[in-house]
């Protein structure tokens, strides 16, 4: 339990022997939320207003912080004090000291992790690229977010099952054969990979508005790779593995993977009794030749489910995903992590499940983002100022490298620590918001070893690691004596660390990353005014011991914090 929990607890219990019987007295729950740690430290590590407490006791706030001070006793607090109808706890620091510290050391590397979520499953949905397009930089967040939630639910006990919701379906791909067998060829593909494809997709534009018959060939191709004709599915399937060929370079660079690669293909073949079903519900309803689902009663615009020519649209392969997704995995929760424009088709889908009568579809869940922009600029693929991960990847790498040729000459195997460092720059930036809202992304910002970035938190790591690497044996065999941590720089780290398995959680609750970014942060921060202030290693062994395991609980909770984000951590910078 951590030290608010228990304060709270200990604050209800008081509050409840000294007014037995009390009606609307706050429980344990709501007076943890009611806690509040003080911005000046002279006024106690935890406050709580005895406000809420006025009108059931019908008393005022100082006559009841009175009250509970002076029936206060417990050893967790050293002292407490009763200012303004305030009751502000000063902690006994050598007793938390002594709990954290034995506490982070028995979690060993797995401070905050649990069973929480033992027996339940959840699908996660994310990255999810299109075949026949290149990896550029609007997909890294729905790549880093949905893989950061994936390693927290993992962390807390869930089982977890990643999916590449693979966008490899529809008409483009028809086109994209008829410009290949027009104007491409086989090596030149195979060395260009997806930036070929992308070109003969622009050729196949350019070429259409001057003969237009060319839509009609396209459409033709496409019709042959839904009748299974297998010369096109042949140069289909082929796109696919250059296209996955290339983004295996990315996802390798960027340490994710998926359990999943059912895509919306994946669904052609399970749709029908999908539609059927939505039929003898009564849910469909055609509209101007097409088949919708009416949703005026949700104001919103129809689901469209059948085209006019009968085709099936890319709602019509979510729903079906969705019940697949239920029927195999028996999800209890289903997370669709997607940019916020998409936001009006998932309340769609999601409102269509519930109308078929599944329970489930309140399970489903679209985690929304916002944009990253580069200095500024809007990034997307019809303006043409695309930039493309890997080529943003591999130049964060070789600034990295550029930075830590001079800081730090001698280090070896620099080149392969500059592409973690880089690689964890460009993540960090990208989860260091919250996900709603907009990322613009800087060089300056992103590689700034003294900043809030992921440069900074890798080397306080790395230093941490250095710290340890230097103790003699003095003073790791030494039995730690855990009141040399009272101090205020060594009671701030403890603090923070002891939070991080209620952060953990909430980001999990709040499908938000971010909040982990921020607690390493923090911690990152805490230690390195540890490390200013305190020298680790001198005098006292029994004193150092402590100091030196207090170095390596941030060390171990940096590292879990910076893995739950995707990133590494080196231990030599
Ligand atoms: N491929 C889509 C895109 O790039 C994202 C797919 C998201 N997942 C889903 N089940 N619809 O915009």
């Amino acid at each position: 339990m951590d030290m608010l929990t228990r304060i709270a607890a200990l604050t209800a219990d008081c509050i409840h022997s000294l007014w037995p019987e009390t009606e609307g007295l706050p429980a344990a729950e709501e007076l943890r939320g009611l806690l509040a740690v003080p911005p000046d430290p002279a006024m106690g590590d935890y406050a709580f207003p005895c406000f809420r407490l006025a009108r059931p006791l019908r008393s005022a706030p100082p006559k009841i912080a009175e009250a509970l001070r002076g029936a206060w006793g417990h050893e967790e607090v050293a002292s407490v004090q009763a200012v303004n109808g305030y009751l502000n706890f000063f902690l006994n620091r050598a007793h938390f000291a002594a709990e954290t510290m034995e506490a982070l050391r028995a979690a060993g590397d797995r401070w905050g992790a649990s069973d929480l979520g033992a027996g339940k499953t959840v699908c996660l949905d994310y990255s999810s690229i299109n075949i026949a397009k290149r990896f550029h930089i609007g997909h890294l967040s729905t790549t880093m977010i949905g893989h950061s939630l994936k390693r927290i639910y993992d962390y807390l006990g869930y089982t977890t099952v990643g999916i590449n919701h693979l966008g490899d379906w529809g008409t483009q791909f028809g086109k994209m054969i008829c410009a290949y067998l027009r104007w491409g060829s086989r090596d030149q593909v195979e060395q260009g990979g997806v930036a070929a494809l992308e070109s003969l997709y622009v050729r196949f534009h350019q070429e259409a508005e001057r003969d237009p018959s060319l839509e009609d060939e396209g459409r033709a191709w496409f019709k042959k790779i839904e009748d299974g004709d297998p010369k096109a599915l042949e140069i289909f399937s082929w796109f696919k593995d250059i296209t996955l060929k290339d983004a295996a370079r990315v996802y390798d660079m960027l340490g994710v993977s998926f359990d999943s690669y059912a895509g919306e293909s994946f669904y052609i073949d399970k749709m029908e009794p999908v539609i059927q079903e939505l039929r003898d519900r009564g849910l469909l309803v055609q509209s101007e030749g097409a088949w919708v689902v009416d949703l005026s009663e949700d104001n919103m615009p129809p689901c469209l489910i059948l085209k006019k020519d009968g085709t099936t649209i890319y709602a019509t392969r979510d729903l079906t995903a969705a019940i697949y997704r239920q029927n195999t995995y028996h999800f209890d929760r289903c997370l669709y992590v997607v940019a916020y424009q998409q936001d009006l088709h998932f309340r769609q889908v999601f409102r269509v499940l519930e109308k078929m009568g599944y329970p489930w579809a309140k399970d489903c869940v679209h985690v929304s983002f916002g944009m990253v922009s580069f200095a500024g600029a809007a990034l997307s693929t019809r303006k043409g100022n695309t930039v493309h991960l890997e080529d943003l990847l591999n130049q964060a790498i070789d600034k990295a490298k550029a930075i830590m040729a001079e800081k730090s000459p001698n280090l070896e195997n620099r080149d392969e620590i500059a592409r973690q460092v880089g690689i964890g720059a460009v993540i960090y930036t990208d989860l260091s918001n919250n996900r709603i809202k907009d990322i613009d992304f800087n060089w300056d910002r992103a590689l700034n070893f003294d900043g809030e970035s992921g440069p900074y938190v890798q080397y306080t790591h790395a230093r941490a690691c250095s710290v340890l690497r230097k103790a003699g044996t003095e003073v790791t065999s030494a039995a730690p004596d855990w009141s040399a941590l009272t101090d205020d720089e060594a009671q701030a780290l403890l603090r923070l660390m002891s939070r991080f398995p209620d952060v953990i959680r909430e980001a999990a609750e709040k499908y938000e990353p971010s909040l982990i970014t921020r607690a390493v942060t923090d911690i990152a921060q805490a230690f390195n005014k540890y490390y200013y202030e305190h020298r680790i290693l001198d005098g006292d062994p029994a004193a150092a011991a402590a100091r030196l395991a207090l170095t390596d609980a941030a060390r171990r909770v940096i590292r879990s914090g910076l893995f739950l984000i995707g990133i590494q951590a080196p231990e030599r910078m």
